[in-house]
């Protein structure tokens, strides 16, 4: 069964949840100009050595003795060299990850996007401490979602307060759904 982009996100942002970050930035740029969509995650969690950056994304250089982790990554990377697009991992002990990741926008094993909004919604949801930046590019029209303002602007109350909740759900639905002008495939 084919994983949907909106899985992959989830993914990939639950890493950054694991690695303690606190603040989460997921870039997601669809551009029909370049026939691209990209997906960028940069956390300020803790990090991994180079060598476990280089491993972590080639199931085929490691053994299952030395490696106990899923295969979330090198999965992804496969899916997106097959679109003609790309993956990178960069990552600092201490510092930070950034994953980079792009697929074919037209090409046909181009995972489809699957509920973009449900999945960073979600996010939110699900990991109240941890802040969240989404930057949502399509075609240059740019949506930007940041729970550092909205929860600055609604303190005391906690982004999981149901009313909250609702609210941001509703945003993200609508933002996205909005950007792709109902298109969203
Ligand atoms: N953002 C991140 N920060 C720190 N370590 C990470 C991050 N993403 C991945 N890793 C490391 O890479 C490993 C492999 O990740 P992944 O392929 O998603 O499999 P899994 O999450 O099932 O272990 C993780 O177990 C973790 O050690
Ligand atoms: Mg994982």
């Amino acid at each position: 069964m084919m994983r949907e982009l909106a899985d992959n996100i989830l993914d990939i942002a639950q890493n950054s949840i694991s690695a303690r970050a606190s603040l989460v930035t997921i870039e997601i740029t669809v551009s029909h100009e370049r026939d691209t969509i990209g997906l960028t995650f940069i956390d300020d969690g803790c990090g991994m050595s180079q060598e476990m950056a280089r491993s972590v994304c080639d199931p085929f250089t490691t053994t299952r003795k030395t490696r106990k982790v899923g295969l979330g990554l090198p999965l992804l990377k496969m899916t997106a060299q097959a679109t003609g697009g790309d993956f990178s991992i960069a990552s600092e002990l201490g510092k930070g990850t950034t994953v980079r990741v792009s697929f074919g926008l037209s090409h046909i094993d181009r995972p489809p996007m699957g509920d973009v909004p449900g999945a960073l919604f979600t996010l939110v949801l699900m990991n109240p401490e941890t802040d969240f930046r989404f930057v949502y590019d399509y075609d240059g029209k740019v949506f930007v979602f940041d729970t550092r303002e909205i929860r600055e602007a609604v303190a005391p109350v906690p982004l999981d307060h149901p009313e909250i909740s609702a609210w941001i759900k509703d945003c993200l639905v609508q933002e996205i759904n909005e950007l792709h002008g109902g298109l969203f495939s």
